[in-house]
């Protein structure tokens, strides 16, 4: 048997970039929000990398300040993905929904429409959405987190019973006998929650892997529960190898407690990589970007994580030799260690910022062998099953990782030359799944 191989995911957010003043980057399609044609080029390049996936993510709500900084989101991510099924042919398509804010019939309708309309490409990252102005959006507030967490587990349950509500030879198509569908075979679920009820069957038959497949991010105890039941992908934030390793086994014995193979769920790493010729060349495009944050706040971040007082006014020098001296990390916040080391470098406090110590995932500014090197460290630990790719302006960034990063990777034995199949499903190496998993529904009351 062969060593597994990385799995890798392209994030995608609002068609300019992970960093908020990536619509700005000279070479960038300023209207890369709402031009389909954009979007569709960045997944033929992903497809070219023969990366497994693309994931957007999504809240029902413009959740940032957009005075200088692009959405976190896409306008629908469901419209956009169904351009790109049409371009693209291996990549699979994940995409974010709430289980707080839809209807199960309207996320299974609209993700098997996705799934079939794709040849097999589908997938759902089911998250329970914790942002009050989503709630809004639906004239309602953020559940408590327990009501939150038992209605998703209901939807997604009911969501996989329609999925299965064809059996998968009741498309009968036989023009002889004048026998379109046979519809012994579609059946209602009657299904009736404590949150949520369906009675199907949905109006669609199976897809090339039968089914969508379901991702999961985020949510504590609650979300490992969740994921290890349903999920073939987690995505996840973990800071460092030590947490991405802790994570990932805590999801393995969850999923192994629900019933299931440890090996059935994959846990993604959220990464961001900047790729250029240097070190110093990967700071000055961050240093570029950089300009539409706040950087006097970042500077005061800082001083936090590092238990310093910092004033804005230092940005373009490095710490003092009394500063490090009295740098002390912060144990609440597992990216001081690295930003404590990076500024012991001496960089200026502008440069420490660009390293991305203060970013949401972690960042390798640098050559395509340093952004090779992190991601085979992290592999090789266990500390993750792949990577979710956070590029930090797509216009150039994607071709950059899909050209100079995946040949590397490749070269080094850790990631496939090509795709093996044509499913998501396939490329996951996820069991066959159709309806609900009948090892883990009615598990949980
Ligand atoms: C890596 C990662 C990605 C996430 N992506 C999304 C997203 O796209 N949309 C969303 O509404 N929430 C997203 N979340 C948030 C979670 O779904 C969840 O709401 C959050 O972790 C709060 O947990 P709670 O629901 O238990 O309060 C993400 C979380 C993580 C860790």
């Amino acid at each position: 048997m062969t060593d597994p191989k990385m799995l890798l995911s392209l994030q995608f957010m609002n068609g300019y970039g992970s960093q908020p003043g990536s619509w700005r980057m000279p070479g960038a399609n300023l209207h890369s929000y709402t031009d389909l044609d954009v979007y569709v080029k960045y997944a033929q390049a992903a497809e070219r990398g023969k990366i497994q996936t693309l994931f957007f993510v999504d809240t029902p709500a413009l959740e940032n300040d957009i005075s200088t900084a692009v959405p976190h989101h896409s306008m629908d991510p469901l419209v956009i993905l169904t351009a790109i099924a049409r371009e693209t042919e291996r990549i699979g398509l994940v995409m974010t929904a709430s289980t707080t804010f839809n209807e199960p019939y309207t996320l299974a309708r609209q993700f098997k429409a996705l799934d079939v309309a794709s040849h097999g490409r589908a997938g759902w990252n089911a998250v329970t959405t914790s942002n009050p102005a989503a709630a809004a959006n639906f004239g309602s507030a953020v559940p408590p987190r327990a009501e939150k967490y038992a209605r998703a587990h209901e939807v997604v349950q009911v969501v996989q019973a329609l999925w299965g509500s064809w059996q998968p030879d009741a498309w009968v198509l036989d023009i002889a006998t004048g026998r379109f569908a046979d519809t012994d075979k579609i059946q209602p679920v009657n299904l009736q929650g404590q949150y949520v009820a369906s009675r199907g069957p949905l109006p669609i038959p199976p897809s090339e892997q039968g089914q969508p497949v379901i991702f999961q991010a985020g949510g504590g105890d609650n979300g490992l529960e969740l994921a290890a039941r349903y999920a073939t992908g987690v995505y996840a934030n973990p800071f460092t190898i030590e947490e991405g390793i802790a994570h990932r086994s805590a999801l393995r014995d969850a999923a192994q407690r629900a019933g299931r193979d440890p090996d059935e769920v994959k846990l993604f790493a959220g990464f961001m990589p900047t790729v250029a010729a240097s070190r110093r060349a990967a700071l000055d495009r961050r240093r570029f970007l950089d300009e539409s944050i706040d950087l006097e706040q970042r500077v005061r971040h800082l001083g936090a994580m590092l238990n310093l007082d910092l004033d804005p006014a230092q940005l373009d020098e490095p710490l003092t030799a009394d500063q490090v001296a009295r740098i002390h990390t912060s144990p609440m916040d597992p990216r001081s260690p690295r930003a404590a080391s990076i500024a012991r470098e001496g960089w200026s406090l502008r440069d420490v910022i660009a390293h991305g110590v203060i970013d949401y995932h972690p960042v390798v500014p640098g050559t395509a062998e340093e952004v090779a090197d992190h991601m085979q460290a992290w592999f090789e630990a266990g500390a993750c099953d792949g990577f979710s790719l956070a590029i930090d302006a797509y216009h150039d960034g994607i071709d950059a990782f899909v050209d100079e990063v995946v040949p590397i990777l490749q070269q080094r034995g850790i990631y496939h030359h090509d795709y093996d199949g044509t499913t998501l499903r396939e490329h996951l190496s996820a069991p066959a799944q159709y309806g609900v998993d009948q090892r883990v529904v009615g598990a949980r009351q």
